[in-house]
């Protein structure tokens, strides 16, 4: 194994276009040059007392919580290049934290409003019915490729589900302009598709951040890794992708390798070195 970041940081794994750490991501993090990745994708534990195998506690006081969330999203600020976005997953009550905390040093782009399935009443509040994906740029964005998504069918009868006041001659056949709503995505994975237990994203979700941020060759950033959903999208969109996970990898590891070459303990791609200070 050879060491090619200072300090004891080492690659967990490595593929022809990512690197990923098995450490906390404040580790990570201090490794990397300012204004150097093009995208950050964080998708952090939301303090509800979730179990994530990696011995932290996720049931800290509020402002302990914030106190480290902060820290990460300082270190993701300075990372990300002129131009460049941040994506911030979670429920709305820290999402109005962090939208804070971000707009004192980014530029807002949007609130996307991820519809949360199965919901269920909590005490004296309305039902939770959506997830926050903030959308920062550092300054103006220096990418931003307007998507589309297929115009919505009944699953059903296979028909389509609205007329659109009579203007459906109009539409583009590549679909609808994506919104801030996306409710065509249930947040968790099912099940059945998943590499582990819980909290895995749709690769929907930041792929689709990926792709309205980034050009192929840019460099994507992930510091909760889980999963390893992002590093998954970023691979097939022909993106670089440098990431951190605390807890287990094997659940990464099995998911890449099932889709890229992948090697244990490897030197960082060459494209990436040029990230690490
Ligand atoms: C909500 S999950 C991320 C899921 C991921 N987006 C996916 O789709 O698979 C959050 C992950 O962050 C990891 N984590 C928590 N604290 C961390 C830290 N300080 N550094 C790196 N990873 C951390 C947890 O172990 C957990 O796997």
């Amino acid at each position: 194994m050879r060491s090619v970041v200072k300090g004891s940081l080492q690659p967990y794994l490595t593929t022809k276009h990512g690197v990923l750490f098995n450490s906390d991501c404040m580790v990570m993090l201090g490794a990397i040059k300012s204004d150097s990745i093009d995208c950050v994708f964080a998708d952090p534990p939301f303090n509800l007392d979730k179990e994530y195998e990696n011995g932290l506690s996720d049931n800290l006081e509020k402002s302990k919580y914030l106190e480290w969330v902060y820290g990460w999203l300082e270190e993701c600020v300075r990372v990300v290049t002129p131009g460049g976005s941040i994506f911030v997953y979670n429920i709305p009550k820290w999402s109005i934290e962090i939208g804070h905390f971000l707009s004192q040093r980014m530029t807002f782009r949007h609130w996307i409003a991820i519809t949360m399935k199965n919901t269920y009443p909590r005490g004296n509040n309305l039902y939770p019915a959506h997830y926050g994906l903030l959308y920062y740029t550092k300054g103006k964005p220096k990418v931003f490729n307007k998507l589309r998504v297929p115009i919505p069918t009944c699953r059903h009868c296979g028909k389509e589900i609205k007329d659109y006041g009579g203007h459906r001659k109009s539409l583009n056949d590549a679909g609808l302009n994506l919104t801030d709503f996306w409710e065509d995505t249930s947040p968790v994975r099912h099940n059945k598709f998943k590499t582990r237990v819980a909290n895995e994203l749709k690769p929907m979700i930041p792929e689709r951040a990926i792709l309205m941020s980034t050009e192929p060759g840019d460099i994507v950033l992930d510091p909760f890794g889980g999963g390893g959903s992002t590093f998954q999208m970023a691979e097939k969109n022909h993106r670089c992708w440098v990431g951190s996970e605390i807890g287990p990898c094997e659940p990464i590891a099995e998911r890449l390798s099932s889709f890229v070459d992948s090697e244990f303990e490897t030197s960082i791609p060459k494209k990436l070195l040029c990230v690490f200070s």
